[in-house]
């Protein structure tokens, strides 16, 4: 009886171990899997726990009648983005957030905003999301990330927001190992926490931070030389 008891306390104390040593938690929301696929690369990367957030109702086509049953949720958010009733419904969420010191989201963007389901998820969770580090990934055909980034920012008032976020468009999409792996490089500079990184493709050569190699450095701003941040600033 005392050995079972024993045992058990040891399982638990080997599983909470297990919890604690991913700091980072990965939330995501996928319509047609492109970040899904993102946060696949990711976990490749890095030691992550992830969150996929999910519409309350299943089997909605968000892309029918060209994107408009996508839009009538953007605009209603749009509209009154202060009232609960404006976003739709998600099913319930049982992660505890409050143990991940870095949270990462993975989002598309929908009608240049993020997507509504996200936004659902932050407009509910946002506030036990304070002093957390926040990184953000947006995934889009080829809108520019700056509104979504934006939406983050309303709904994460007091998060700590990495100075660089991340776009990864259609044209880029396939080469998202290499651009997260630069990002990634990017945020651990900046970070407090240590991440034990997985096999992270560390490309030889000068890259931007959208995974495009650079014949060399370039005159100024942000590059990555052999896997390492690099910044110039220009005379
Ligand atoms: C309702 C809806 C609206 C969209 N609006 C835009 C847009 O305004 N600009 C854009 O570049 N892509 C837009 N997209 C495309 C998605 O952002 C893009 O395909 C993204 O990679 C989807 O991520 P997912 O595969 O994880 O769902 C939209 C997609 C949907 C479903």
């Amino acid at each position: 009886m005392m050995r079972k008891g024993l045992i058990i306390a040891l399982i638990s104390l080997l599983v909470d171990l297990g919890t604690v040593s991913a700091q980072t938690l990965v939330i995501y929301y996928s319509f047609t899997n492109h970040c899904r696929e993102i946060t696949t690369s990711i976990r490749q990367q890095m030691t992550a726990d992830v969150l996929e957030i999910e519409p309350a109702e299943e089997g909605i086509d968000y892309a029918a009648d060209n994107y408009n049953v996508g839009k009538e949720l953007i605009l209603a958010i749009r509209e009154n983005p202060d009232k609960a009733e404006s976003y739709p419904e998600i099913k319930p969420v049982s992660t505890k957030l409050a143990k991940y010191k870095r949270i990462i989201i993975v989002t598309p963007l929908w009608w240049n905003n993020m997507a509504a389901f996200m936004q659902t998820f932050l407009f509910n969770y946002g506030a036990q999301l304070a002093g957390k580090e926040i990184g953000i990934i947006v995934s889009s055909h080829s809108s520019v990330m700056d509104p979504v980034v934006a939406d983050a920012h309303r709904l994460i008032p007091d998060g700590r927001f990495y100075s660089e976020s991340l776009w990864i468009n259609n044209s880029n999409h396939a080469r998202r190992d290499m651009i997260i792996s630069n990002w990634l490089t990017v945020i651990n500079r900046e970070s407090g926490i240590r991440t034990y990184n997985k096999q992270r493709p560390t490309a030889k050569g000068i890259y931007n931070l959208n995974g495009q190699q650079l014949p060399q450095a370039p005159d100024h701003g942000i590059y990555i030389e052999n896997g390492v941040k690099k910044v110039r600033i220009k005379n």
